[in-house]
């Protein structure tokens, strides 16, 4: 392939995405870094009705991938950061979590408890309330689930949204 022809194929002219629905979350200015299944409030996915059919079948999984456009991100975003956790440590931003990137796109995993015409509600997600939604797939257990990974970068040490909480 040509260099014109590679650099026409990767051309961002013409891309659009159409949001699919909203979030309703209790947050309304400030979200957590990172959901968890007991948070509480009202967490939904609300769908556009023209998209209901694309539900079908979706209650047989426990859990979904919810993927978020991050609207309030702004278009600034730095190339290293430095999660507020991570006790200064510098990171690249494709090796965190920060809602500031190139795409300001959230993926956050999240179980399924209803499912009720066009709207899903989950258990707590760490996503502001309004924000636009992109996409939802099945989290599916043989292909999603990696029995080698690992924590990278974040060590134990480290009082990370992952951390569990102490019982
Ligand atoms: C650290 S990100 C992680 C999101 C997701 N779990 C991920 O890994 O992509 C979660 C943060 O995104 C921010 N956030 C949530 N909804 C947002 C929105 N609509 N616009 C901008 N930032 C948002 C909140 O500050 C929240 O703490």
């Amino acid at each position: 392939m040509s260099q014109k022809a590679k650099k026409k194929q990767r051309s961002t002219s013409g891309w659009r995405l159409k949001p699919i629905g909203y979030v309703k979350s209790p947050y309304k200015e400030k979200a957590p870094h990172h959901g968890r299944e007991n948070d509480k409030g009202d967490f939904r996915l609300v769908l556009d009705p023209e998209y209901i059919g694309g539900l079908d079948q979706l209650k047989q999984f426990k859990y979904i991938y919810v993927i978020a456009y991050l609207h309030k991100s702004g278009k600034k975003y730095p190339i290293r950061v430095s999660p507020p956790w991570a006790r200064g440590k510098v990171v690249g931003v494709f090796a965190s979590r920060s809602p500031q990137r190139p795409n300001p796109i959230g993926l956050t995993i999240t179980r399924i408890k209803k499912i009720r015409g066009n709207e899903i509600c989950t258990t707590g997600l760490d996503l502001l309330d309004g924000t636009p939604l992109l996409d939802i797939k099945p989290y599916i257990k043989d292909a999603d689930v990696k029995s080698k990974a690992n924590n990278g970068w974040i060590r134990r040490n480290l009082k990370s949204p992952w951390s569990k909480p102490k019982k």
